[in-house]
């Protein structure tokens, strides 16, 4: 393969970046580490591996192929290092985890995915660590939210399933002014449309369970920093113990070879989707950051490289026309998760955001009516025929 100063191209990247060959045999797909330990053949060798200076001690501090997949998501992310869990939560919240203790306060926004508003509203309260979670869209709630004992500020954008965002340089500025850490969660953006670190984050999370992976064949969560704190938050997930298999790595290693293609087309998609749903009798409301419509369109143009595969619109009518709709997809499927090469469609008030009670929900508009989708590689022919179809039946 080529060397690093010609992989430029994000699909150039995606079939490369840390894919080396095999020096052994020659191999052009990097061979599975499928290993629990590693052997030493000379005892005076442990204390260096076990250091973490020289060779491989235990799967669930470092494997070769799960750190592969590790170097390759940084590289994407633009950071330094990063560590692989065995799923997105995992990720989350063992990054959390990594740098807070009790008595300190953290700042999050109200639109977090369903399991990370639970560690954000009740896990970390639980322990003696004191949350706020502010408006989403509002810089101001933010700093005024900020404490002396802030340690991290917490983010994602687009929010799932409202399509928020939030300005992550912004929220850089205000968690590094008061000696806080941005952690943002990158996972509906995709590093093909979203690089964080580059307007200042510090670590960047992802369900790679979504579009890292895309083919929604396995759970895997990814964190991105700079050497050192991922190094940190290697020493959490060793005890915490989320680390991913080396089979699961290897998959997505496999499944980011296309991961701009399918982006890209997925990006493209959403844009369809969401222009002739604007324009539908029996839809209220569409969220895509793509549509001059969307409140932050000119925030989206200037921090998103494209604007995604997620989407989200209200039907017009009650609870039971969304799920009239969800059901008579034929192209797309009900289903909960996302950024697979399938569209699935989904209801966060019935599905992913039941951990939110009714009034939460309706705080930050996620009402019965609304619909998630998350588009597919589908051709947008058929896709568009297929929602105009479901929305005349729903
Ligand atoms: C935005 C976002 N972050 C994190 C997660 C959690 O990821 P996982 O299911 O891989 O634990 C999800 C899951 O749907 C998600 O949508």
């Amino acid at each position: 393969m080529g060397t690093k100063a010609i992989l430029t191209g994000d699909s150039t990247r995606s079939v490369h970046e840390e894919e080396p060959y095999d020096e052994e045999t020659g191999s052009i797909i990097a061979p599975i580490y499928e290993t629990a330990t590693f052997g030493f053949t000379k005892a005076e060798e442990v204390p260096a591996a076990i250091a973490g200076k020289r060779g491989w001690v235990y799967s669930r501090w470092d494997n070769p192929t799960v750190v592969r997949l590790e170097r390759k998501v940084a590289a994407f992310e633009k950071g330094e290092d990063g560590a692989a869990f065995s799923s997105g939560m995992a990720a989350i919240s063992t990054s959390l985890f990594s740098f807070l203790k009790k008595g300190d306060h953290v700042v999050g926004i109200k639109d977090l995915y369903g399991g990370t508003f639970s560690m954000l509203h009740s896990v970390l309260p639980g322990i003696g660590i004191e949350t706020v979670l502010v408006d989403t869209t509002d810089p101001d709630a933010m700093s005024d939210a900020v404490k002396k004992n802030t340690k991290i500020v917490y983010i994602e954008s687009p929010t799932n399933p409202t399509l928020k965002l939030v300005d992550i340089r912004k929220s850089t500025r205000l968690a590094h002014d008061n000696g806080a850490l941005l952690l943002i969660d990158n996972t509906f953006a995709s590093p093909i449309n979203q690089n964080p670190i580059e307007l200042g984050a510090d670590v960047v999370l992802h369900s790679a369970t979504k579009f890292l992976n895309g083919h929604a064949d396995l759970i895997a969560g990814v964190a991105v920093s700079s050497k050192e704190r991922a190094h940190r938050i290697k020493l959490t997930r060793r005890e915490f113990g989320g680390t991913l298999d080396p089979l699961p790595a290897w998959l997505v290693l496999r499944g980011m070879k296309t991961m701009a293609i399918r982006v890209r087309q997925q990006t493209k998609n959403a844009q369809a989707i969401a222009e002739f749903l604007s324009g539908h009798r029996k839809v209220a409301r569409v969220n895509y950051p793509g549509l001059k419509s969307h409140p932050q369109h000119s925030l989206a143009k200037r921090q998103m490289k494209g604007f995604g595969g997620m989407l989200s619109f209200e039907v017009k009518g009650t609870m039971k026309t969304a799920m009239r709709f969800t059901e008579s997809l034929k192209v797309g499927s009900l289903a909960a998760s996302l950024g697979g090469v399938e569209t699935l469609v989904s209801q966060p008030s019935n599905m992913t955001h039941t951990q939110m009670t009714a009034k939460e929900r309706a705080d930050t508009e996620i009402p019965d009516t609304l619909v998630r989708v998350s588009v597919g590689i589908e051709d947008e022919e058929d896709l568009l025929k297929d929602f105009g179809r479901a929305l005349d039946s729903a």
